[in-house]
């Protein structure tokens, strides 16, 4: 053996974590919190462990928690009181995700950055609004350019009640330049986007639908969101966000999807953010729950992982659980 074949010489404790390549820290992760107008109290999200759909009164105290574990930063999912077609209290100004913002901007210094969606508010689940005839016709059924008014709407509604970041998640083609667009004409210029820029059409989202009432009634996703298959696509999707003015790239799910996250870390000079979701979460909860595997450790080890892989900063259900081992 050559005398420089022996890379086990830096694996010593002491050395080890002098030359580790990534950490973690408080500061990497966003936890996702979910405000429901329709609770009178906390309900824990039986899919997702540590988890709970948390009502408006009770927003300033579960940021409080999660600040508690020196994690800053939070992202709002709202549950509304009512549905309809066209998501209609997604911009209302007593909305539960407006109400819930106004108190954790004067009541908080928690970072909090606003989902942007139809799905939890759409009465057929989607994330836009739907051709006339969608009801029989599952193919094409969300109108992309109708939906984009919406979205405008919304991110103005959700500035002007004091999110400090907006987060377009619905994948319509032209979002981030309808979003940029309505914020500044709305006097919101310095206001950041972070865009789920390559945003696939995954099951591992089921136990977030579950949590935000968000399953779409009839068909699926798979003429918005990316097809699994596709690599090369999303480079092209995260270049269209990036001229249209997004601030951060978000890749989602993260760690089936690392692959694209290393992509979008070389191609883009953007802080990247991969969205580590609630199927990441739930199987491994699931996996512990059997004595299968140590949830510290893995929980560690996957965030460790997407980070590896290039990404900025992670929202994680994970966030509070592995802050506190840090
Ligand atoms: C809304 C949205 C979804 C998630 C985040 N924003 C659901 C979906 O697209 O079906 C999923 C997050 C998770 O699974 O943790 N469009």
């Amino acid at each position: 053996m050559h005398p420089t074949d022996r890379p086990r010489r830096l694996r010593a404790d002491g050395i080890r974590d002098l030359v580790a390549e990534t950490s973690l820290a408080p500061s990497d992760f966003v936890v996702p919190v979910f405000v429901d107008a329709t609770a009178d109290e906390r309900v824990p999200i039986e899919s997702m462990p540590g988890h709970e759909r948390v009502p408006v009164d009770g927003i300033v105290e579960r940021v409080a928690e999660i600040r508690a574990t020196g994690v800053e930063s939070v992202m709002l999912f709202g549950i509304p009181d009512s549905k309809d077609a066209t998501g209609s209290r997604a911009d209302a100004d007593d909305g539960v995700v407006q109400r819930a913002l106004r108190r954790l901007d004067a009541e908080t210094d928690a970072y909090v950055v606003a989902d942007l969606c139809l799905c939890e508010y759409t009465d057929h689940g989607h994330c836009g609004i739907l051709e006339a005839d969608a009801q029989t016709d599952a193919q094409l059924t969300v109108r992309n350019d109708a939906t984009l008014d919406r979205y405008a709407s919304i991110a103005q509604s959700y500035a002007d009640a004091g999110a400090d970041m907006i987060a377009p998640s619905g994948m319509m083609d032209g979002q981030i330049e309808a979003v940029r667009s309505a914020l500044d004409a709305d006097g919101h210029e310095t206001l950041p986007i972070m865009a789920y820029a390559a945003k696939y059409e995954s099951g591992f989202y089921g136990p977030f639908r579950d949590a935000a009432d968000g399953a779409p009634a009839f068909g699926d996703r798979r003429h918005y969101q990316m097809d699994p298959a596709n690599r090369r696509e999303a480079h092209r999707e995260v270049g269209l966000d990036a001229r249209q003015g997004a601030d951060a790239l978000l890749v989602k799910p993260a760690l089936p999807y690392l692959d694209v996250v290393a992509d979008v870390r070389e191609g883009f000079d953007r802080p990247v953010a991969a969205y580590n979701v609630s199927g990441e979460y739930a199987m491994l909860h699931a996996a512990a729950e059997q004595g299968w595997l140590d949830l510290d450790a893995v929980a560690r080890e996957s965030l460790l992982s997407i980070k590896r892989a290039g990404a900025d900063l992670i929202v994680t259900y994970f966030g509070e659980r592995v802050a506190a081992q840090l």
